[in-house]
């Protein structure tokens, strides 16, 4: 195995889109940010270097970080951020994963602009599960904003209200020609006829699942979140935030005599103020006459409707992990811990002069088990480590939700949520079964929970209520897809399960950025284990203090 170094050099540069110029921050001056490519097995040296007026802070999404808690990135969770003028050397391993992960900052709205693929590939003479692609493509899904986006999450959190919508989806960076003053602005995909392409689709928009599809071809789905999955063909997928996928796209096997668009826009389920424009590449087939390709019939394809969870559900049910012989699923057959927690928005008191813009004169906040997660002003895993969790964290969040709830009855009188900072303590190894269930109590509204330092298997998932007597023996333990970031549906429920086998403090939240910012959140702490390579080392010397 290799050591792999990057440095990432955060700066300011002026980026155009829509024909709107702003200063956005930056890694190395390029948007998307650069491609990490490394090996399973691979030690990876990012050292970042803050240049901006912005406090800083990167994350590994999906990265798993064994007993390398300190390189995770969440800011207050992980470690504090890397203020202005400051570098701090993420340093990690990558065990037992090998798929498309992403990097983005992780501290306030700046992964808008602060995000980049990471590619890990097999250990050198491991082959894929499939026949060796003719290429790979890396394809992130952004948003664009032409405001401020830090202007855009402060004044969300004073007022409590729903965030200004982006003005465009893009696709690696661009938004692409359906949008006005933007078609220079589109990814092409240039491909040679009966070839098979690996796409590695990332969505890192901020706020939005998106459906994606391309005309006229199909794709098969061969991974999610980092796992291989059993293959299966489809037109259209639906991707969260937080979510990748590797898909196979065979080309056609002979020049087609057409272009063909591939499109992505959202899917909704909530109320509210949306961006539901589509934001489109292009897959154009290479002719040795450019002339030719000018004139060419341009194909659509057609998206499922905004609000359609019957697709959704189909293709999510369809998701197994491969579990073969040498990708086994590692499921959790025994549970030693059941928890049960509620996920949703709910109110709290308006502490503004400003009006706010939840019901009642209240704003809005989010909440798991109706605690809003608040973070301390110095790192969590900080504290933890050394023995001082006075005043920054209380080891004592709810086991079920703090208010009654019951989705089919009438909803809770009682939406106002307590505002904390609460960590679940699991010992070492313990086996957790957690149901997450949509409260819907202010809009329905699928969230994408999104978990640091594990994957976890989705053992089940439904609508309504869960019913802990009838619900868990329709779980699938055999081959359940195996992820790190999971939609509880609108309405509905999920149930997943992980092993606590890697000691830290692991931040788990919902990957819809407002969501997170009004509190859609909580962290675990697992304890070390007894023998020496079950513990978390100490922290390095250069971790960014507060
Ligand atoms: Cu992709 Cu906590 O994040």
């Amino acid at each position: 195995a290799a050591t792999r170094h990057y440095k990432f050099e955060i700066k300011m540069q002026n980026v155009t889109r829509l024909c709107h110029t702003k200063s956005i921050v930056t890694v190395n001056g390029q948007f998307p940010g650069p491609r990490i490519v490394a090996r399973e097995g691979d030690r990876l040296e990012i050292e970042v270097v803050n240049h901006v007026h912005n406090n800083i802070s990167i994350h590994w999404h999906g990265i798993r970080q064994v007993r390398s808690g300190w390189a995770d990135g969440p800011a207050y969770v992980t470690q504090c951020p890397i203020q202005t003028g400051q570098k701090y050397l993420y340093n990690f391993t990558i065990i037992g994963q090998r798929g498309t992960f992403w990097w983005h900052a992780h501290i306030s709205w700046l992964r808008s602009t602060l995000y980049g693929p990471i590619i890990i590939l097999p250990k050198k003479n491991t082959p894929y599960p499939f026949a060796k692609p003719y290429k790979e493509v890396p394809i992130i899904f952004g948003e664009w904003f032409n405001a401020d986006t830090e202007a855009i999450i402060s004044q969300a959190l004073q007022t409590g209200g729903g965030p200004n919508v982006s003005d465009a989806y893009t696709i690696n960076g661009l938004p692409g020609p359906l949008y006005n003053c933007s078609t220079k602005d589109t990814f092409k995909l240039k491909v040679k006829p009966g070839k098979t392409y690996l796409l590695r689709l990332i969505n890192a928009a901020l706020n939005d699942e998106l459906f994606f599809s391309i005309a006229n071809h199909t794709l098969q789905i061969i991974d999610a979140d980092g796992v291989y999955v059993k293959p299966f063909e489809t037109n259209t997928l639906i991707i969260t935030p937080g979510q990748t996928h590797n898909v196979l796209l065979k080309t056609k096997p002979h020049f087609p005599n057409a272009t063909f668009y591939m499109t992505a826009r959202p899917y909704v389920t909530g109320l509210g103020t949306f961006d539901n424009s589509t934001v489109a590449g292009i897959l154009e087939y290479e002719s040795k006459t450019e002339l030719h390709l000018k004139n060419l019939p341009l194909f659509k394809p057609l998206l499922p409707a905004l609000n359609d969870t019957n697709f959704v559900t189909n293709f999510t049910s369809r998701l197994r992990s491969l579990a073969s012989p040498q990708f086994l699923a590692n499921v959790p057959q025994n549970v030693d811990k059941r928890l049960f927690f509620t996920v949703g928005l709910g109110t709290s008191p308006c502490d503004q002069i400003k009006t706010c813009q939840g019901p009642n004169g209240t704003k809005f906040s989010a909440s798991i088990n109706n605690v809003s997660f608040i973070l301390p002003t110095t790192a969590l895993l900080q504290s933890h480590f050394f023995g001082q969790s006075k005043g920054v964290y209380k080891p004592d969040f709810p086991y079920s939700p703090l208010n009654w709830f019951n989705y089919t009855g009438n909803p809770p009188n009682n939406t106002l949520v307590h505002n904390d900072t609460k960590l679940m303590v699991l010992p070492f190894n313990t086996s957790v079964e957690l149901v997450m269930q949509d409260t819907s109590i202010l809009g329905l509204e699928s969230h994408p929970l999104h978990l640091h330092g594990f994957n976890f298997f989705v053992v089940g998932q439904g609508f309504g209520n869960f019913d802990p007597n009838k619900d868990p023996s329709n779980f699938n333990l055999v081959d359940p897809i195996e992820r790190n970031t999971v939609g509880v549906p609108s309405g509905g429920w999920v149930a997943i399960r992980f092993l606590a086998d890697n000691p830290g403090v692991w931040f788990m939240h919902c990957h819809l950025e407002v969501h997170t910012s009004w509190g859609l959140e909580m962290a675990w702490l697992v304890q070390n284990g007894k023998l020496p390579n079950q513990k978390l080392p100490p922290p390095p010397m250069d971790l960014p203090k507060c």
